[in-house]
């Protein structure tokens, strides 16, 4: 499966967008804000940002919020692309690039598997991108084809 990501995904758009949505996180209890943005085939970018709760547990990573805002738009697949930059407060993009938990990786190949795609994921550092597949990131993954 091919995303076609490389060919048509303006990479540091999608990082930029990434990085404007991590101004917006709500993580006052760990203090590190994460931004994450998608890429679709129409050439829209959705956004999303940490969003964490007194009840900590709770909370909701950048990569989730922007699913959820994408499929509360009425997408469902096309998804081209993942871009996702992280650090403290101040130091967004510093240090280690940032992978998704588990639970986004499950979140993002809902997305994907709806439209038959395998985007690709950035994660940035300033002096790092990380690249990988979705499928790399959860192989074998369980998805909508298997309640089919
Ligand atoms: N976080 C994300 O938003 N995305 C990731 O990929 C990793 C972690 C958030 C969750 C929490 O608000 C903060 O980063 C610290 O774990």
């Amino acid at each position: 499966m091919d995303s076609g990501a490389a060919l048509t995904v303006d990479r540091d758009a999608l990082l930029a967008a990434a990085r404007n949505a991590a101004a917006q996180a709500y993580a006052p209890y760990s203090g590190f804000h994460v931004g994450a943005a998608l890429a679709f085939a129409d050439g829209a970018i959705v956004t999303g940002a940490n969003v964490e709760n007194a009840s900590y547990g709770l909370t909701l990573c950048a990569e989730t919020v922007a699913v959820g805002k994408a499929m509360a738009d009425g997408r469902r697949g096309a998804l081209l692309a993942v871009a996702v930059i992280g650090g403290k407060a101040g130091a967004v993009g510093r240090g280690d690039p940032v992978t998704p938990c588990g639970r986004c990786r499950q979140v993002l190949t809902e997305l994907a598997q709806l439209g038959g795609t395998d985007p690709t994921v950035w994660y940035f550092s300033e002096s790092t991108v990380l690249e990988l597949r979705l499928s790399e990131l959860l192989p074998h993954a369980f998805g909508p084809a298997n309640l089919g």
